[in-house]
């Protein structure tokens, strides 16, 4: 086993410690959302069957990593974030067989797998749950959620002033087995999802065991999901007056990022260090077969007030990577992006975490349509926008986020270009924070419609049986099979700047970046052997000539010793 490191003390910058690089370091890493990858099955509902048929799609974008969101056995109230049996696949997702098939062949491929841990909450059909209300009060298996009495005369108050995130109180009232009104449960998200108390061994052992039956199965790493979530302030004291959806994000909150929660990723860090090299039965093959030599990571989804904070999560005893939700909140805006950049990049070196970049996943509006409109309207976003305008500063966004150093997250679609789908009628949507008013998500359906494979046919390739959500008019011309050798094509493009980023490895290399004089608006910034030039204003500006151009998100010509910057683009140089 490896040994335990402490956590650092606060602040020190250095050199990133030797056991936090690894192949994560700079990776590029695509989440697959199953229920609208791929259909493997017709029944119009997306599945590991597909995502294994695609594996060589992913391989051939150029990706190191694949994370798929949740398959596990779910009544799927919160497409799968609620999770029934963690050790079994959902039979509209498949099997274990496909699951190992899966890992088996994205590893044949060279290809890492990355599951999704979603340790804050269960369904509210987990054993321990039902059990829990069928054997009503005093019931030991109450201690593992967070049960307790109401506030009010009968208790007919929810015990502090806690709210959903997805909209209204974070309470339910339980009936007794004899019909009688009873206590209430915690759930920070739907009333499915009863939230897990984590002071309690029992939870502890369970998620500890749950780690070993996937890392056994071969997986490269997992995606924590409400990461800051898992501990809560002791006795649950209310929040006052404040209005919680302002507070969400900028505060910690009695609920999320309480500092408790580090201490379960130390432990998890352990177990995951026993694994240093991937073992298949018989372990490694004579065939020739492709494995790992271990590098299992933890990303951690961790809401946090500030990036420093975010960095917490990625001290060198703790979690690998953690998603950059500043950034991915960031507007299409030179100064802001600037200020980002530096200080994501600052408040990861003192941990010696690699700094990660993302602009999409499949809880926020697609970065196309959030480009398309105004800035400051959030990551829900209702309405269309100028969809040229966005699709350009989309394939601009994309080259300033993979010349940056660090690990970067690619959303499904995203490199086709796809907006988000904004017109879903109401009776077709499926969000459970749609049905509840009020709740910080609400329109995460238009970023979860099946992508197009096809120009045509049933379901645009998607499937044969359909698709869950409706694809809108037009899908077809944004297919894999529309963009592959197309030149200019959002797709080709993705592809020449991932493997531009694998044949110079400089690119993704690093901790820092070296700013270099821009007019307003630009930034231009020198990475090892190359610049990046990025105009985010909506006019052209000539700028010296860089080097020669490798790469540009919308067509360019130099001219002599100068080149005009078309509006809303980034150009990669080598130098
Ligand atoms: C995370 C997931 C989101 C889910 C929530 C509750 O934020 O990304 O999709 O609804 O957790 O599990």
């Amino acid at each position: 086993m490896t040994q335990h490191l402490a956590a650092p003390s606060t602040g020190t910058s250095g050199d990133a410690p030797a056991h936090q690089t690894g192949w994560w370091q700079d990776a590029v890493i695509y989440q697959v959302y199953p229920r609208s990858f791929a259909d493997g099955n017709g029944d119009g509902m997306g599945d590991l069957a597909g995502v294994r048929g695609r594996l060589p799609y992913l391989k051939d974008l150029g990706v190191d990593a694949v994370w798929l969101s949740p398959f596990y056995a779910s009544p799927q109230a919160d497409a799968g974030y609620d999770v029934a049996d963690y050790r079994t696949i959902d039979p509209m997702f498949g099997t274990l067989l496909d699951a190992d098939a899966l890992i088996r062949d994205a590893h044949d491929l060279g290809l890492r797998i990355i599951v999704d841990l979603v340790p804050n909450h269960s369904s509210d059909r987990h054993e321990w749950f039902r059990r829990a209300l069928a054997e009503g009060p005093g019931s030991a298996l109450r201690e593992r959620y967070h049960f307790r009495p109401g506030k009010g005369a009968d208790g007919e108050l929810p015990p502090n002033d806690w709210e959903s995130i997805f909209g209204g109180p974070a309470w339910t009232r339980t009936t007794d087995p004899d019909g009688t009104p009873g206590d209430w449960y915690l759930h920070l998200f739907a009333p499915e999802q009863p939230d897990f108390n984590w002071e309690h061994p029992a939870v502890a052992d369970e998620f500890r065991s749950i780690l070993r039956f996937w890392l056994d199965m071969g997986v490269d790493g997992f995606r924590v999901d409400v990461a800051h979530g898992l501990v809560k302030a002791a006795g649950l004291p209310d929040l006052g007056s404040h209005d919680q959806l302002k507070l969400l994000g900028n505060d910690v909150m009695p609920f999320f990022d309480q500092d408790g929660v580090h201490e379960i990723y130390r432990s998890w860090r352990i177990i995951l260090d026993e694994y240093p090299e991937k073992k298949g039965p018989g372990g490694p093959s004579s065939e020739g077969r492709w494995w790992a030599t271990g590098g299992r990571i933890l990303v951690a989804e961790a809401w946090t007030p500030t990036v420093e904070r975010t960095a917490n999560y990625v001290r060198p005893d703790e979690m690998h990577q953690a998603f950059n939700f500043q950034y991915l909140s960031t507007a299409w805006d030179a100064a802001e992006l600037r200020k980002v950049i530096d200080t994501s990049l600052d408040a990861m070196r003192p941990v010696g975490a690699p700094t990660t970049w993302v602009l999409s996943n499949h809880d926020v509006t697609r970065h196309t349509t959030r480009f398309a409109n105004p800035p400051g309207l959030g990551t829900q976003i209702r309405t269309a926008g100028d969809r040229d305008l966005g699709l350009r500063r989309a394939r601009a966004a994309t080259l300033l986020m993979l010349a940056l150093p660090g690990s970067a997250y690619v959303y499904q679609g995203e490199e086709l270009g796809l907006p988000d789908v904004t017109d879903l009628p109401d009776e077709v949507r499926q969000d459970p924070s749609f049905f509840r008013a009020e709740g910080q998500d609400g329109f995460r359906d238009g970023c979860r419609v099946p992508i197009p494979w096809t120009r045509d046919g049933s379901s645009y390739g998607f499937g044969d049986g359909g698709s869950w959500l409706p694809q809108p008019e037009g899908w077809g011309e944004l297919s894999v099979q529309a963009q592959t050798g197309e030149e200019g094509s959002t797709l080709e493009l993705y592809r020449s700047a991932i493997a531009a980023r694998r044949a110079h490895p400089g690119l993704g290399a690093g901790a820092s970046v070296e700013w270099l004089g821009a007019p307003e608006g630009l930034l231009i910034f020198a990475r090892p052997g190359f610049v990046c030039t990025v105009n985010t204003t909506g006019r052209p500006v000539r700028i010296p000539v860089r080097g020669n151009v490798l790469l540009s998100s919308s067509p360019v010509v130099t001219d002599g010793a100068e080149i005009e910057l078309p509006a809303d683009t980034t150009v990669w140089w080598t130098v």
